[in-house]
């Protein structure tokens, strides 16, 4: 059964699809998408829906209106779950875990984060754990939880510390100093800072690179990097070659086949040009 895309998403999040791209967005503009429990509770079911569904060859996250998110709500999540009791603060932790990093890390689709504008403290969890990054240069950014009196909790200093260096991170954990776009992209959290009006256009580029590729192989190549990161050199060797068979018989395309035909037999194919005829 296709279900709507406007069926999916609840109160707090919009999905659209567009020619293979699922756009994901936070949908509390009124609250600079800041983030509740009840998104968290739709974040998680768009992401399980999406996973498996066919219109979603590339799942696009970004914000409607003019933040990306400003972070964890603080009246929705933090004030609405202090004073409850401890199981319905670990269900509320529990399901902000869940979509943030749990669901995006190893998700089964390829992941953008597309920063059109503010991104504070507990965004940065779900910005770290998409694939990819494009922000726009106009996007602010910061680790602001000092000044309200708390950490970067979460897992904010966690996903941090998988792309930040250790004096930058540092940096802006002690003094919140906001920062801009083009900042982002120097400190490694995201890939590319484009001009607000060539944002869409430039993630959606990306986009349809990702989407001319082996889906297969891809979903593989992007589990593997992810898990290796934390194993020891000899385990990644034995993994990734376990992984590498694993995919070659998994893969419905034949894709190491075609593409070996191809350069050597038929000699219709040069990596270095892009992918291999898929067609074929
Ligand atoms: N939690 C709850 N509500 C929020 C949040 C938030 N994180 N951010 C914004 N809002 C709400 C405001 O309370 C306001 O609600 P109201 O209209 O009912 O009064 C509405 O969103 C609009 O906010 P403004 O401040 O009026 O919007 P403005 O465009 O002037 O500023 C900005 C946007 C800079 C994002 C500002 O709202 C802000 O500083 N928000 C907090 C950002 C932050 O530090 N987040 C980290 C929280 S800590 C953590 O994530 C662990």
């Amino acid at each position: 059964m296709t279900i709507e895309a406007s069926d999916l998403g609840g109160e707090n999040v919009k999905v659209e699809f567009e020619d293979g791209i699922a756009w994901v967005k936070l949908n509390r503009p009124d609250k600079r998408n800041a983030m509740s429990v009840g998104l968290a509770e739709d974040m998680i079911r768009v992401l399980d829906a999406l996973e498996i569904d066919d219109r979603a060859g590339v799942v696009i996250l970004t914000g409607e209106g003019e933040a990306f998110s400003a972070g964890m709500d603080l009246k929705d999540f933090f004030r609405a779950t202090d004073g409850g009791s401890d199981i319905q603060r670990m269900r509320a932790y529990r399901s902000t875990r869940a979509w943030q990093w749990r669901l995006l890390m190893h998700y089964a689709k390829p992941t953008i984060a597309m920063v059109n504008g503010w991104c504070f403290g507990g965004a940065f969890t779900p910005l770290i754990c998409c694939d990819l990054a494009i922000a726009s240069e106009d996007a602010v950014f910061g680790l602001s939880e000092i000044n309200w009196g708390v950490i970067p909790g979460g897992v904010v200093s966690k996903a941090i510390s998988t792309l930040m260096n250790d004096r930058k991170a540092m940096y802006y954990v002690m003094t919140g100093e906001k920062f801009g776009g083009k900042m982002a992209e120097q400190l490694g959290l995201v890939n590319e800072a484009v001009p607000a009006d060539k944002l869409r256009e430039r993630t959606v580029e990306i986009a349809r690179v990702l989407l001319e590729k082996n889906p297969t192989v891809l979903r593989q190549a992007r589990m593997a990097y992810k898990y290796v990161r934390e194993m020891t050199w000899e385990e990644s060797a034995e993994y990734l070659t376990a992984k590498a068979d694993q995919t070659t018989f998994v893969d419905p395309e034949k894709g190491r086949e075609k593409g070996l035909s191809q350069f050597l037999d038929t000699k219709t194919y040069r990596p270095g040009h892009g992918v291999y005829k898929r067609e074929e």
